[in-house]
């Protein structure tokens, strides 16, 4: 077949696009090209991998060994010939939205750091930071993009890349984003890089891997072993982070299990799960479905594989809550009313919106019980769209969720509205509409009037863990202690599933 003619799908930033072959990359992305597209000025440099124009001489000219060996590409001269997948760069990570804000709880300093100490999180779609004083002051915070991207939205995509001879590619591509993030958190409070003198720097298991170069053929089979778990001090240098001094040591914090990482032992440290003498909930609604639940004394924690679409990616409009983002719809007469972030056109749906657009597609009748969309595409504001794909994507995350927490409740004897308190954490959870996610069974029902959200968790859990190396010793516990409940297995939680595909 003639390639001009072929269709294919392009995923930019982890959302699938389906194009003509044949032209460059900066031609679907619309993107500025200073030097005219002659691939002189490399300014138009994108992590791209698929099937893709052979490097150009330009490229192997100007761009390095390493920049080659983490996927870089010009846009400009680099045609798409079938399936591939580019991933933009954000030089300021500054039009990047993650939360990075959460909720500290007061206790006493011990810092792991002399002058500046850095907090970071790798969630599997996006990266956030915060870079912290000896007086516990926030001095600034920055996100970007996971460049892992490219590689697969979800973490099997990139535990399957990195077998597939990629794991090298993918460690160089997050260690330069991270080498990013320091620099723009220095540059935004005037310090010097160098300065930064401690690190934690938390993630899911899988990211803790890659970033590692830790072998992740055991992730990728049952029974899944974890045979490095951290809670380990390794160097600067020994991540090959080059922006700050060689030997500055970089905390990362104990992970439970494999698909129960440090980003979850961050989270139930800086909502204190565990000291309280009520039973709680914990949920991290991020690419994966992480949850906790501390009952009588006793964490159970339990992972679904809820997929990236609450995160905008694999949705055909999908963007994150950025400016442009339908954020929020409700019903207003007999339409479908969107707000979009900022004062621009709607350009995509974050997966608020997602949440709310279903929600009230179903109270118009647009959308029935069973997922079905009565109409090919829905148009809800400019050119945004959402058709039967987003919709079933929708389904499969949102019965995730909902029946991960049901069964988790049962493994401890108690129906999901019996727990005291419901924390939802993660950037997603920040925005969410309770009623609307309750409606169309994201989360059980009798939960909404208890839940509490805190944002992003982790990131606050590994400032915590800068801010006081105390706090280690409680992660080792929440790690060490906690029971870990396989969903796969889960006889409550396979019916829960299927049956929570409904609306
Ligand atoms: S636009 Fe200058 S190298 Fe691509």
């Amino acid at each position: 077949m003639n390639t001009e003619t072929r269709t294919i799908t392009l995923t930019v930033n982890g959302s699938p696009r389906t194009v003509t072959a044949g032209k460059s990359i900066s031609e679907y992305l619309g993107s500025e090209q200073p030097c005219g597209g002659h691939g002189r000025c490399g300014k138009c440099k994108v992590i791209a991998t698929g099937d893709l124009s052979p490097l150009s001489e330009s490229e192997k000219n100007l761009l390095t060994e390493e920049e080659l060996k983490k996927g870089f590409r010009f846009a400009c001269l680099t045609a798409v010939l079938g399936d591939c997948s580019v991933v933009t760069l954000q030089s300021d990570a500054g039009d990047v939205k993650a939360v990075t804000d959460g909720e500290m709880p007061e206790f006493p300093l011990n810092p792991a750091f002399v002058h500046y100490g850095a907090a970071i999180d790798i969630g599997t779609t996006t990266i956030a930071a915060g870079l912290y004083d000896t007086d516990g002051t926030l001095l600034c915070e920055a996100a970007c993009l996971n460049p892992q991207i490219a590689w697969g939205a979800d973490v099997i995509s990139r535990i399957e890349a990195a077998l597939d001879g990629k794991a090298e590619s993918l460690a160089l591509s997050i260690r330069s984003a991270i080498d990013d993030i320091l620099a723009v958190l220095a540059r935004k409070a005037s310090v010097s890089a160098e300065e930064i003198d401690g690190i934690v720097l938390t993630g899911n298991t899988v990211m803790l891997y890659l970033l590692t170069e830790t072998d992740t053929e055991p992730l990728s089979h049952a029974p899944f072993t974890v045979h490095r778990s951290f809670g380990e001090t390794v160097t600067a240098d020994a991540l090959g982070l080059s922006c700050i001094q060689p030997d500055t040591p970089v905390y990362l914090p104990p992970c439970m299990a494999a698909f129960i990482g440090a980003d979850i032992t961050c989270g139930i440290l800086a909502t204190r799960l565990c000291e309280s003498a009520e039973s709680a909930l914990f949920a991290d609604i991020g690419t994966n479905g992480e949850m906790g639940l501390w009952t009588k004394g006793k964490l159970t924690v339990c992972s679904t594989a809820a997929g990236p679409a609450f995160e905008g990616v694999g949705i055909s409009m999908g963007m994150r809550g950025a400016p442009g983002a339908i954020d929020k719809v409700a019903v207003h007469g007999n339409q479908a009313v969107c707000h979009v972030i900022g004062d621009k056109p709607a350009v995509g749906i974050c997966g608020s919106g997602l949440v709310d657009a279903a929600a009230c597609l179903l109270r118009l009748g647009i959308l029935d019980e069973t997922g079905y969309l009565e109409e090919e595409t829905v148009t809800l504001k400019d050119s945004v769209t959402l058709d039967q794909s987003d919709i079933r994507m929708l389904q499969l995350a949102k019965s995730a969720i909902c029946a991960g927490m049901t069964a988790l409740s049962a493994s401890a004897g108690i129906q999901p509205e019996d727990v005291d308190h419901a924390i939802i954490a993660g950037g997603f959870g920040k925005y969410l509409d309770m009623g609307n996610a309750e409606y169309i069974g994201l989360i059980p029902a009798g939960l909404q009037d208890k839940i509490r959200v805190v944002g992003n968790a982790s990131l606050t859990g590994a400032a915590m863990l800068l801010l006081s190396k105390n706090f280690r010793d409680t992660c080792y516990r929440i790690a060490g202690d906690a029971e870990i409940l396989e969903l796969s297995t889960d006889s409550v939680f396979v019916e829960q599933y299927m049956m929570g595909m409904m609306f």
